[in-house]
C-alpha cells in the first residue's frame, strides 16, 4: 500500500513511488510525477441543510481530481445544544492546522439568536483574521438580458461586528444600549489593497467604493482617504464612489456598471443579500473568507443559512456550497479546477440536493 504524503501549506512534488518524508513520518508517493499535494480540508457540516450541501461540495471536489484529505467538526447549534460546545480554544487550534475550512450553514432555532453566530462564525472571523470577505455575483438581474459578473469585498474583521458597545439600564424605561463602529486605518487599508489587487486581475479593472460618508463622516472619511491613497498605488485600475443607499438602487437597476466592490463590514452583509437576490438567487450565492496573509487557514461557507424548514426533504440546493468550494480551490492554487467547477454550475442543473450534486460532478469529471 502506498501512503499519500502530505505536503501542509506548500506544494509538494514527489515522483511516483519516491519515499518521501510527510509529517516527519516516511511514506511513499501515490501520485504520479510532480502531482503531490493533498489539501487538508476541515469540515464544519453544521445544522439544518448544512451536512447535506456540505457533502455535495465535497463530492464535487472529488471529482475534479484534486486531492483532497478531510476532517468532519461536529460543531454549530445542535452541538452546543448537547453539550455546551460552540469553538473553543482546542478546536479553533485543531482548525490553524488545515489548509482550509469548508463550512455548510450554522444555527437552529432552538438556539437564541446571536450564541452561534458570535461564538463559531465570528469567532472564526476574527480569531483566525479571515478580513477578506469575498462574495462574487455573476447572473442576470430580473429585467435585464445580459448578465452581470461583478465580486463584493466585505471588510470581515470590524466595523459594527466588533461588538463594541453596552447595555445600562436594561428592560427599564430609561434603556441605553450603544453598537460603534470599529474602522482601523490598517484593517481598511488591508482590505481595500486586496480589492485593487483583485480588480487589478480582471479585465475591466475597476474598483468602487461603497459607504456612507455623507453621514458616517468619521469612518467615511478614514475609508475614503485610505481608498485615494491605494488608488494612487493603482493608476491602471479606475475608480468610483457610490453611497450605500445608492448602491442598493444600482444593483438592481444598473448591475453592470460595477466590477469589484469594498466596502464596510455591514454594508457588505447587506449588500450581498441584495447581490444574491438580482443573482439568480440565495441558493447560488457563494462566500469566501480569506485570511490573504496566509497566517493560518481561510473559510468558506454559502452565503444562505441552515434552512432547518427543508432538511431531509432533497430541496436544498447545493449549488452555493458548491461554488463557494470552487473558491476554495483558487484560494489553494487549483483554480482551473475551481474553473470547472463553475463552467459546470453554469449549467444550472435540476432535481434534488443529490441529483444536482451528482449532475456537476459528472460533468466535472468529464463523464
Ligand atoms: C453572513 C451572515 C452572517 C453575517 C451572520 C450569520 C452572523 O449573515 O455571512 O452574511 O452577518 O455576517
Ligand atoms: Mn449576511
Amino acid at each position: 500500500m502506498f501512503k499519500v504524503g502530505y505536503f501542509g501549506l506548500e506544494p509538494g512534488i514527489c515522483r511516483f513511488g519516491e519515499e518521501v518524508l510527510c509529517h516527519e513520518e516516511k511514506a511513499t508517493c501515490a501520485f504520479y510525477d510532480g502531482l503531490l499535494m493533498a489539501h487538508r480540508i476541515a469540515l464544519i457540516g453544521g445544522d439544518g441543510i448544512g451536512p447535506e450541501v456540505t457533502a455535495e461540495a465535497v463530492k464535487v471536489v472529488r471529482a475534479t481530481g484534486v486531492a483532497i484529505d478531510t476532517t468532519d467538526f461536529d460543531l454549530g447549534g445542535m452541538r452546543y445544544l448537547r453539550d455546551g460546545e460552540i469553538l473553543s480554544d482546542d478546536v479553533l487550534n485543531q482548525l490553524r492546522g488545515f489548509d482550509a475550512i469548508l463550512l455548510g450553514a450554522v444555527g437552529t432555532p432552538d438556539v437564541p439568536p446571536g450564541i452561534i453566530e458570535r461564538g463559531l462564525l465570528l469567532k472564526m472571523r476574527f480569531d483566525l483574521d479571515l478580513y477578506v470577505n469575498q462574495r462574487p455575483f455573476v447572473g442576470t438581474a430580473p429585467g435585464h438580458v445580459t448578465p452581470h459578473d461583478f465580486i463584493v469585498i466585505r471588510e470581515n474583521t470590524e466595523g459594527p461586528y466588533v461588538g463594541e458597545g453596552g447595555v445600562l439600564r436594561r428592560g427599564t424605561p430609561y434603556e441605553i444600549a450603544t453598537q460603534g463602529s470599529v474602522n482601523t486605518r490598517h484593517g481598511v487599508e488591508r482590505c481595500i489593497r486586496y480589492a485593487f489587487e483583485l480588480a487589478a486581475k480582471r479585465e475591466r479593472k475597476h474598483v468602487t467604493l461603497v459607504h456612507k460618508t455623507n453621514v458616517l463622516t468619521f469612518a467615511g472619511d478614514l475609508w475614503q482617504r485610505a481608498f485615494n491613497e491605494v488608488a494612487a498605488q493603482f493608476p491602471q485600475v479606475g475608480t468610483a464612489y457610490n453611497h450605500v443607499d445608492a448602491a442598493c438602487i444600482y444593483f438592481v437597476e444598473d448591475p453592470h456598471r460595477y466590477d469589484v466592490i469594498v466596502t464596510d463590514n455591514l454594508f457588505g452583509d447587506i449588500l450581498t443579500d441584495l447581490g444574491g437576490a438580482v443573482s439568480g438567487g440565495i441558493g447560488l450565492a457563494s462566500s469566501a473568507n480569506l485570511n490573504p496573509a496566509r497566517t493560518g487557514p481561510s473559510m468558506f461557507e454559502p452565503s444562505h443559512g441552515s434552512a432547518p424548514d427543508i432538511v431531509g426533504t432533497g430541496k436544498a440546493n447545493p449549488t452555493a456550497a458548491i461554488l463557494s468550494a470552487a473558491l476554495m480551490l483558487d484560494f489553494l492554487n487549483e483554480s482551473a479546477a475551481g474553473d470547472r467547477i463553475r463552467a459546470a454550475c453554469g449549467t444550472a442543473p435540476t432535481g434534488s440536493t443529490v441529483d444536482i450534486g451528482n449532475a456537476i460532478a459528472a460533468i466535472v469529471a468529464g463523464k
